[in-house]
């Protein structure tokens, strides 16, 4: 127990974060997350402004965050600058109404331009803790994130919550390891999922300890929508063709490790890979562990899982609390640039697995933006993920809003995945295994396999359409489907005899 720092209450701490300042926060996705403290400085910025009084702070995470911070504080116009992910619904609006200044990076980067002063000063760290040692050792909760680099970096001083609804049970989750600056970088080494770097504490220095709030705030789960005939079908596409290529030797007997995005299509694809009596056993590397998991790990269809933070319900991260006997040597929460290190991506030769807004028939993919303008959540980790991974499998209804929009589109209205890094995209409809084919080969594929019978027609008819060469396109009508959709509210509505060669 610590003796040596003060006590202070939340709104004492946020009364030290002055307009201007940037904050870095511990967490990843709403886990790990503080939350007392930003919602105090969402009470100070709707006083200073009702004061007509300038009040805003930039600041930088591992992640999303949850209502108590992203929420509260674009609610009140609080927030001048943002990076790298959120998923807050009133943060997106303010976004795409152009008040907020959103930097939209890889998440494995976000730390390292942080250190390399790509980003401003981090001035305060304020970090959710579940355990204080006097020397300045803190346990971080539910989450690495970037917390070693906003510690270590805040120039002004650190906050720590103190949040006892997390239990000191779980020291001994975190590997805590932040790397070097190039040219003094070394290598990662990290070859086996459970593989531990560093320490299971964060050492902080005890002096930039401005005070510590006690709390007991509970994790701000995310709840997801229930898996459906489409998404169960999506995870059953996977998991055969992942199977497929394990029978046929491309992936290798005892399998290779998974990483899968968030949501309800991520844990249909889990649940169905973990129900496969012909599956092996098999582990996790991934930044964000949901409830499917923990679930195939009591089952033992999980070996083991590295992730960077739990991102599951409150009463499934009770249970991992209590039962840290068995997760002991099974799990391990690693900050965000080492969860989603492309260095450890690649050598450990995971199979990713994430979901997409939309796909075009060259194989770009598309995670951000609606019609190319409006910001969903953000790129996360998907990047650092896809383009390093043994086997790159993007993931998508073939359509949206009832239909009217297509997933599978001649040209995606923004591209985050280039059809270098896409090597299988699943929807619904089939598998498309781009691996080894040239551009019109792939547009064929994706159109004969994952395309919406409605819309299959419209992309044959594009592609008779289109200049011949490397990639066939017509540029006057790349867009069309987009263009019909925002005009008309349909993209079956689209006309391709209007447009010529
Ligand atoms: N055009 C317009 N809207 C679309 C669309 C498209 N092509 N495809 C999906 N949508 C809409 C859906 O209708 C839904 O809208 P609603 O919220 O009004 O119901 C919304 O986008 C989310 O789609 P949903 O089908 O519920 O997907 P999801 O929850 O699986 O999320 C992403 C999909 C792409 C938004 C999500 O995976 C994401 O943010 N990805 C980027 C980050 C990432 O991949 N991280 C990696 C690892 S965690």
């Amino acid at each position: 127990m610590y003796m040596s720092f003060a006590r202070i209450t939340a709104a004492e701490a946020a009364a030290l974060i002055k307009n201007g300042d940037n904050i870095g926060l511990s967490g990843f996705t709403p886990a790990g997350t503080p939350k007392a403290t930003t919602a105090e400085i969402a009470k100070i910025a709707h006083a200073e402004h009702e004061a007509d009084r300038p009040y805003q702070i930039g600041i930088f995470t591992g992640a999303s965050t949850g209502l108590s911070c992203d929420g509260v504080l674009a609610q009140e116009d609080a927030i001048k600058y943002r990076a790298p992910y959120t998923t807050n619904s009133i943060f997106r609006g303010k976004v795409n109404e152009g008040k907020i200044a959103y930097n939209d990076i890889h998440l494995s980067q976000m730390a390292q331009e942080l250190r390399y002063g790509f980003l401003g000063d981090v001035d305060w760290a304020i970090l959710e803790v579940c355990a204080i040692e006097d020397d300045g050792k803190v346990y971080l909760t539910a989450a690495g994130g970037i917390a070693p680099t906003v510690a270590r970096l805040a120039k002004k001083g650190i906050i720590l919550e103190l949040n006892s609804f997390h239990s000191a049970k779980s020291i001994g989750i975190h590997d805590v390891y932040e790397p070097k600056d190039p040219p003094l970088r070394e290598p990662i080494m990290i070859t086996k999922v459970t593989d531990r770097i560093g320490t299971t504490y964060l050492q902080l220095d005890p002096k930039k300890i401005v005070g510590v709030v006690e709390c007991n705030i509970p994790d701000e789960a995310r709840a997801f929508k229930d898996a459906d005939p489409v998404t169960d079908k999506i995870g059953e596409n996977v998991a055969n063709f992942l199977m497929a290529e394990h029978k046929r030797g491309i992936i290798p007997e005892s399998f290779l490790p998974f990483q899968s995005g968030v949501g309800t299509t991520a844990n249909a694809i889990l649940g169905a890979l973990g129900s496969n009596p012909d599956m092996p056993a098999f582990e996790v590397y991934t930044e964000v562990l949901q409830n499917a998991i923990v679930d195939l790990m009591y089952k033992g269809r999980v070996k083991c899982a590295s992730t960077c933070s739990l991102s599951v319900t409150n009463d499934k991260l009770l249970d991992i609390y209590d039962n840290m006997d068995f997760f002991k040597d099974k799990l391990v929460i690693r900050p965000s640039e080492i969860s989603n290190s492309p260095e450890v991506v690649r050598r450990l030769g995971l199979i990713a697995i994430n979901t997409a807004i939309e796909v075009d028939i060259y194989g770009h993919a598309n995670s951000t933006q609606i019609c190319g303008t409006k910001m969903m959540n953000g790129i996360g980790g998907s990047g650092d993920f896809e383009r390093n991974a043994f086997l790159s499998i993007f993931t998508c209804s073939s359509v949206a809003k009832g239909g009217c929009i297509s997933a599978i589109v001649p040209f995606c209205s923004h591209i985050d995945h280039t059809e270098h890094d896409v090597k299988v995209i699943v929807t619904e409809q089939g598998v498309a295994d781009l691996r080894g084919k040239s551009p019109i080969e792939r547009a064929k594929t994706i159109i004969e396999n994952c395309a919406h019978p409605d819309y299959k027609q419209f992309l044959w008819d594009y592609l008779k359409i289109s200049q011949k060469g490397h990639s066939c396109h017509n540029l006057a009508a790349t867009h069309a489907f987009h263009d019909t959709f925002i005009k008309e509210g349909d993209m079956r509505k689209v006309d391709f005899s209007k447009y010529t060669l």
